[in-house]
């Protein structure tokens, strides 16, 4: 999809009052990040906010970037209500530079065809401090068939090994196709997540 026709759909979606996602942080991140030292972190695509909110509140620093402005607005709301601090970036994840290395990166769902979602990860990569973590959760492309909800192209979609492929240099301390349950009216569901957690080898 082109850059800018992705951007008014992604505001368009965003509109709606209520969180498409919830305002709660996704329960990957809260399962793995939860006993990491807080430090500096960039929330990469960081939609309405909830995993930025949910690591401001544990003492991070967070830069939350997205091109959605309409996401980034009810991030900011969404972080004034739980009363923490999140600095904000309006930018496109393909282009985005971060001034200075950071202790976290997490991208959270970022869909973009495989050309762009290599450069995105083999850019981010680089924006750890030594021992830093880059985590990953993304749709995993066998969700498309045998998963609950999320897009329904393939292309978007992401595998454990492509995304292992664009993280040579790093420690890859978890990969695994991860089952999350979601909750339904009909019961719950199981929805397949490509799950990565790497870190920069931390300086001898
Ligand atoms: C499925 S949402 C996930 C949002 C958030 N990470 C979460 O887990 O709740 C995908 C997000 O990626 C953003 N996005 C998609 N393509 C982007 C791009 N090229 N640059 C910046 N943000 C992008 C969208 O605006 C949207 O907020």
């Amino acid at each position: 999809m082109e850059r800018n026709t992705a951007k008014d759909a992604w505001n368009k979606r965003y509109s709606a009052s209520d969180y498409v996602w919830t305002d709660k942080a996704n329960q990957f991140v809260e399962t793995h990040l939860a006993d990491l030292p807080a430090g500096q972190a960039i929330d990469l695509a960081a939609g309405e906010g909830r995993n930025a909110v949910w690591l401001a509140s544990k003492g991070w620093r967070v830069t939350a970037v997205d091109f959605s402005t309409t996401g980034l607005e009810k991030a900011a709301r969404l972080a004034a209500d739980h009363g923490v601090t999140v600095d904000f970036i309006e930018a496109d994840a393909t282009a985005y530079q971060p001034p200075a290395s950071v202790d976290l990166v997490v991208i959270s769902y970022l869909q973009l065809d495989s050309d762009d979602r290599r450069l995105v990860l083999e850019r981010a990569k680089t924006w750890l401090k030594p021992g830093g973590t880059l985590f990953i959760v993304a749709h995993d492309r066998s969700n498309v068939t045998g998963g609950y909800g999320g897009p329904s192209s393939p292309d978007v979609c992401y595998t454990v090994a492509e995304t292992v492929e664009c993280l040579d240099g790093l420690e890859i301390n978890r990969a695994a196709c991860a089952q999350r349950i979601v909750s339904t009216d009909s019961g719950d569901q199981i929805a397949l997540d490509t799950l990565v957690i790497a870190s920069e080898p931390a300086s001898p």
